[in-house]
């Protein structure tokens, strides 16, 4: 009877054994596979925890950029907001500025947060403009929806205002209106003139390639406009690729 039991618990110790040899063939498996099948599963968040901001910082193609590399952004556009023309186009866009609209998850990034990019990213001292791009349409606004965001907007436009005494912040804040989407050849501009990065991505078809996050992140990466840390990252990442010769990049 022993020799029985020790014997049965000898070959379920050799069947744990197979069980666990076989899960760590897999997981050795599984480790690899992901780099090259990350599914962009992840790119479409539950859509109670998006929202969306505009800011106007400047030409549009840079604000896409700046704000397009932030983890927890999940799309950018480019167009028009804060003015009245109806319909406005890239040469005859009337009172607008040239504007980003950000779909960003909160519980990823604040409104808060998106503020502090905003003030960092541009020179909202100048007067409708910014560097030699001079005119109305550069000028410096944040959209708000609701009190909350009125009140943080605020809050950080008297913070930067005492910060430079010598000069008036010109940064205005208006209610979130009506936003319109640029026209195609705007969208993403700084990726679409790195082709290899296009490529990197699968060359996607305008309407994906506006929708993507990972060509919204790509697009600030382009312009070495992404935070240190993430252009670093992803330079990594894009090397590895290449490295490994897996022509796709899902996912960053
Ligand atoms: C939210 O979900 C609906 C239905 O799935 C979809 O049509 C819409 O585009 C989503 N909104 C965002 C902001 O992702
Ligand atoms: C403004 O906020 C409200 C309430 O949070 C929301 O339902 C609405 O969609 C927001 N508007 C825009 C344009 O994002």
């Amino acid at each position: 009877m022993a020799f029985l039991r020790s014997s049965v618990s000898l070959s379920r110790l050799l069947a744990t054994l197979m069980l666990l040899i076989i899960l760590a063939a897999e997981r050795r498996v599984c480790i690899r596979i992901p780099e090259r099948i990350i599914e962009t599963a992840g790119d479409v968040p539950n859509n109670q925890s998006l929202k969306t901001a505009v800011f106007a910082l400047g030409s549009f193609w840079r604000s896409e950029a700046v704000f397009g590399c932030l983890n927890g952004v999940v799309q950018t556009t480019v167009g028009y907001a804060g003015g009245s023309k109806i319909n406005p186009e890239y040469r005859s866009l009337g009172d607008h500025a040239e504007s980003v609209q950000v779909i960003y998850d909160h519980r990823l990034i604040s409104f808060r947060q998106l503020l502090e990019i905003f003030w960092s990213s541009h020179d909202y001292r100048q007067v409708f403009g910014q560097g030699p791009d001079v005119g109305n349409q550069y000028r410096s606004i944040i959209f708000t929806n609701g009190t909350e965001e009125f009140r943080l907007a605020v809050a950080s436009k008297e913070r930067e205002q005492t910060k430079s005494k010598s000069s008036s912040v010109t940064t205005q804040i208006l209610p979130l209106g009506k936003f319109y989407s640029a026209e195609p050849e705007h969208q993403k501009f700084e990726l679409k003139r790195r082709p290899f990065l296009l490529q990197l991505i699968g060359n996607l078809p305008e309407e994906e390639l506006e929708r993507s996050r990972l060509a919204a992140k790509l697009n600030g990466y382009a312009a070495e406009l992404c935070p240190p840390k993430i252009q670093r990252q992803i330079d990594a990442k894009i090397n590895e690729i290449i490295k490994k010769g897996w022509p796709i990049l899902r996912d960053l």
